[in-house]
């Protein structure tokens, strides 16, 4: 049998790695908002937009007890991995030593898209290989790119998502060159009146557009994980359908477009509320459980942060009590992987 998965050395570490990520019914914490995300999750809630409260914040995260019951990796920004606790722990160490692999954030952020108006092409090649091997010397074992696509009016338009699909790859194949797990986003977002069908179409076509790429240049598919937003209609769309109806969908476009030597799919939360976000995994993992070729893990960074981020308030009297709040999210959404997740848990 050939076992060279084409990346060298590199292949059964990524390919291991992977496999980790998704592994115990736990999934990963995206805590990789960008400074400007970050300042704006803050400002409506009083927190300065400062970098000695985002550092604060993230210290709540890394150190929160008994995190690593539910959370396989946490994907950090670059100003993150950077940062330490007040102890003088490095982020990356902190997470680490709990059982936890530290992730990089590798895209520079999606800008307007020529020759496609109201679209976004995400953007970060330029350097990428080196930022990539100054991340793993600093810890990280797996990275994240996110693609954009806008639902609308004759959109996504197929250059959009084609060059989009391109970047994933390159960045994907960097990736593995050096040795990290890519966590490959291509996001359909839920802003707009689109239907259900409408984000189905435009998911799956995305979806086969981006499998080709990857297969075309070359990148392993045993070594990566698909991030890709649930089958929702569009937050304002009239008709929006139960929380059954969304997972078997869902789970028809990724029947459809995703190899089965992909190992896992960890969905991102888009803006779904905390409970709906737990709610719709736990239908999926419920109704199709023993049924499907990967894992069906999340990868939530408001569904899971934002109770904490409201409880904590910038202030250093609430930190245990937002610490619990984030433990108690992640522990919903393992439930949620096991199909064991109800409403009751929230209440
Ligand atoms: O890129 C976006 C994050 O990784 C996922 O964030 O769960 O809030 O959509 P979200």
């Amino acid at each position: 049998m050939n076992t060279d998965l084409g990346f060298g050395l590199h292949s059964h570490q990524i390919v291991e790695t992977a496999r980790l990520l998704v592994a115990n019914d736990k999934g990963l914490l995206a805590m990789d908002e960008s400074t400007p995300t970050c300042d704006r999750r803050f400002a409506p809630l009083g927190i300065p937009q400062t970098e000695q409260a985002r550092r604060a914040y993230r210290e709540l995260i890394v150190t929160t007890p008994g995190l690593s019951e539910f959370i396989s990796g946490a994907i950090l920004y670059d100003e993150t991995i950077r940062q330490k606790t007040t102890d003088g722990i490095p982020f990356p160490k902190v997470l680490s030593e709990a059982g936890i692999l530290p992730g990089i954030k590798v895209d520079t952020g999606a800008k307007d898209m020529a020759g496609c108006p109201g679209e976004k092409i995400t953007e970060g090649l330029d350097g990428l290989r080196d930022r990539l091997t100054e991340y793993y010397a600093m810890g990280a074992r797996f990275a994240k790119w996110r693609a954009v696509i806008t639902m609308g009016d004759c959109l996504p338009s197929r250059s959009c998502i084609e060059a989009n699909a391109h970047a994933l790859a390159r960045y994907a194949a960097l990736c593995q060159e050096a040795g990290l797990v890519p966590i490959v986003e291509p996001e359909v977002l839920m802003t707009g009146d689109h239907t259900l069908e409408q984000c189905s179409e435009a998911t799956e076509l995305l979806l086969r557009i981006v499998f080709i790429q990857l297969f075309k240049q070359g990148v392993m598919l045993e070594g990566m994980l698909l991030k890709p937003n649930m089958l929702v209609p569009g937050l304002t769309c009239t008709v929006q359908e139960s929380v059954d109806e969304v997972a078997d969908v869902t789970v028809r476009c990724l029947l459809r477009a995703v190899p089965a030597a992909v190992p896992g799919i960890a969905f991102l939360s888009g803006g779904q509320s905390c409970e709906l976000a737990s709610a719709r995994l736990n239908a999926i993992n419920f109704r199709y459980k023993g049924q499907l070729p990967w894992q069906i893990a999340f990868s939530f960074a408001r569904a899971i942060q934002q109770p904490a981020l409201e409880i904590w308030q910038g202030k250093v009297a609430n930190v245990n009590a937002a610490q619990q709040a984030l433990y108690h999210r992640a522990r919903c959404n393992q439930a949620a992987r096991r199909g064991d997740y109800t409403a009751a848990m929230d209440q």
